[in-house]
């Protein structure tokens, strides 16, 4: 059986799931604001909204976050009775959809706990999926998490915003902080943060195979305080730099004189 995806937003997520469905011969059809000729995709624009919708019973809403009601909306005044849609926010719950509830289609949210700084269908495989919708949704979402090779798991739309909460952490504040470390080294030699990558893999590599709680080392793990003021004194120069460490120092301070550890 010939499988048939709509996908509507050809962005970083929308274009690594076209390019991926599309290897695996699925029928990829997309509606975009700028069509172009990827090879194996059917593009659509906003003229063609209803052959679009005609074309296809499952879809994926990729446009960026601020655009998802409002597309949805969109969408709702034409028939979607039957319709599957899923949008891929992982701040925004399912019922952001609801206009399209309202007209008979099943939705959901599928929430892939990634980074896409760029379309790439490879992102997909071996990650995990946050879903949560309705059955017929959730129908769909397996059978799609099980095409690109990954892991679905429930989540509670009430709690999503703070599970979001913590990707945001594990990813972006990681991030903020390896430029944080970049500006340091480039100002105190002539290398810079690829000179750390030992060090930040065998960090990850750590809290990957420990768990962070016992992979954590450092002068704040040690409470050391001397070394602590020491730094403190020397990010004085950086005013924003300076909060930060004096925040997340405090922070692991008082995380393991809790634990007692
Ligand atoms: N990027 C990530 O790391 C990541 C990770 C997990 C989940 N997500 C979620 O995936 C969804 C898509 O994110 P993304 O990063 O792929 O977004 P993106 O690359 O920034 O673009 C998404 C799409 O939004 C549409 N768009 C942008 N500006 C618009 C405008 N002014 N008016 C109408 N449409 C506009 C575009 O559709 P056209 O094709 O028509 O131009 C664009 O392709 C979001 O819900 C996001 O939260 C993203």
């Amino acid at each position: 059986m010939e499988k048939t995806i709509g996908i509507i937003g050809f962005g970083r997520v929308g274009g690594s799931f076209a390019l991926a469905l599309r290897d695996r011969t699925w029928r990829v059809n997309v509606l975009t604001r700028f069509p172009d000729n990827t090879e194996g995709i059917r593009f659509f624009s906003k003229d063609d909204v209803e052959e679009f919708l005609e074309e296809n019973d499952h879809f994926l809403i990729t446009v960026m976050d601020s655009r998802i009601q409002e597309k949805a909306e969109w969408l709702s005044r034409f028939p979607v009775e039957g319709k599957v849609f899923l949008h891929m926010s992982g701040a925004l719950p399912s019922s952001i959809l609801k206009p399209l509830k309202s007209k008979g289609a099943h939705i959901g949210s599928l929430h892939p706990l990634q980074t896409f700084p760029e379309r790439n269908p490879n992102l997909l495989k071996n990650i995990y999926f946050a879903f949560e919708g309705d059955e017929e949704t959730e129908r769909f979402a397996r059978l799609l998490v099980q095409e690109v090779e990954s892991s679905i798991f429930r989540i509670n739309p009430e709690k999503k915003v703070l599970y979001h909460a913590a990707a945001v952490f594990a990813s972006n504040f990681a991030d903020a902080m390896w430029i944080i470390a970049d500006m340091l080294m480039r100002e105190v030699s002539d290398g810079d943060f690829r000179m750390m990558e030992p060090l930040v893999r065998t960090t990850l590599e750590n809290a990957l195979r420990m768990g962070p709680q016992k992979a954590l080392t450092g002068p704040a793990r040690r409470r050391d305080r001397i070394t602590i003021e020491k730094h403190l004194r020397e990010l004085k120069k950086y005013p924003q730099l300076e909060q930060i460490y004096d925040v997340i120092t405090g922070f692991i301070l008082k995380h393991f004189e809790e634990k007692g550890a």
